[in-house]
């Protein structure tokens, strides 16, 4: 079978598509042939090195695709069934073994492009929007990089809760897709922390949702209202160089939070309860989920320079 692997880290040209055997399921596994491969912000930190990793390293984690066969102790996968997965190192790959408390099975209603497509983007907008920061009706949230893969459907889920959006992008379109998400505003970088104080009376918002990172950190804690809360998700611009705490006193007792995924679904009941909601909300037409690219395998290269070179909108899809 085709699998995308690494031998070095770099930048996307150490991206390889090799023949490799196929796995066998071993005991608590699944074997899946998968039908689309979720591109993230995180394989790029996985391949450049970023997150140190053994080496050499397969490449992707999340998918969709039907149960080819399961290993001892499996129950409840069927062959046949479709099935999605956000955490199975491989994923960019014809098949992929997941363990069986990865996998959830995915609801009529919602096909393989876009189970794939929303679940680690979306479950990790779900946990942001009603763990990490609960979002009450009628607060003032920033969501940077809105028109992204976590971007835009951060957006949709902080407006289903009342909440309203000053977004940040970098170009006109993507602006245009962040106002279609619901955002009430959407402007440059550099305007963020100055429009949060003008649309909240000198305030600042309650609570800044941060992919960016280390070029837009310091612009998130000046935009927060006092004992507001940063949280700081990601860092697709390079991640925050040490900080001194005494920054978040002098601002008005503020919150930093560095929050994870796999934190938020650890838990099986946890991973389901977020997924149906997410499957639910896709079902039912209320969260729109785009799929900006879709690559064949071969392609994984252009996909990352593509994803590095903010060149893409909501979700890329590998299809093997
Ligand atoms: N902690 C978690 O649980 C978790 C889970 C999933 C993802 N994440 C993080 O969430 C962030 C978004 O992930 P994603 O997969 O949805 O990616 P994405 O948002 O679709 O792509 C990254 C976007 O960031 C913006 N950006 C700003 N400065 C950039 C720079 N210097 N280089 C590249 N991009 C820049 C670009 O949008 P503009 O062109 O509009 O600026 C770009 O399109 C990443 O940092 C990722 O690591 C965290």
């Amino acid at each position: 079978m085709r699998a995308v692997r690494i031998t070095v880290t770099g930048g996307p040209e150490v991206l390889t598509v090799t023949d490799v055997p196929e796995p066998e399921p071993g005991p608590g596994q699944v074997l899946v042939a998968v039908e689309a491969a979720g591109v993230n912000y995180v394989d790029t930190y996985l391949r450049s090195g970023t997150y140190p990793q053994p080496l050499p390293a397969p490449v992707g984690s999340e998918g969709a695709g039907r149960v080819l066969r399961a290993g001892e102790g499996v129950e409840g996968f069927e062959p046949g069934l479709l099935v999605a997965w956000k955490q199975a190192p491989g994923s960019c790959a014809e098949r992929v073994l997941v363990d069986a408390a990865e996998l959830v099975p995915v609801p009529d209603g919602v096909d393989a492009r876009t189970a794939a497509a929303v679940l680690l983007q979306g479950l990790t907008a779900h946990y942001l929007a009603t763990s990490t920061h609960p979002v009450a009706p009628g607060e003032h949230v920033l969501v940077h990089a809105a028109a992204g893969g976590v971007g835009l459907l951060l957006t949709q889920l902080v407006r289903l809760r009342g909440g309203r959006v000053l977004a940040t992008t970098s170009t006109p379109e993507k602006a245009e897709l962040a106002r279609a998400a619901g955002a009430e505003e959407v402007v440059a970088y550099a305007d963020a922390a100055r429009r949060a104080r003008e649309r909240t009376g000198g305030r600042g918002v309650d609570v800044v949702y941060d992919g960016v990172g280390r070029a837009t950190f310091d612009d998130s804690l000046a935009a927060l209202r006092p004992r507001g809360l940063l949280a700081l998700y990601g860092a697709s611009s390079g991640p925050v160089p040490p900080f001194d705490l005494q920054r978040l006193n002098a601002a008005g007792s503020l919150f930093v939070t560095r929050p994870s995924l796999a934190a938020h679904t650890a838990d099986r009941a946890e991973l389901l309860a977020r997924t149906s909601e997410l499957f639910a909300r896709v079902a039912d037409g209320s969260l729109r989920v785009r799929v900006g690219g879709t690559y064949p395998l071969e392609e994984v290269r252009r996909a990352h320079e593509d994803l590095e070179g903010r060149r893409t909108t909501g979700k890329l899809l590998l299809l093997p």
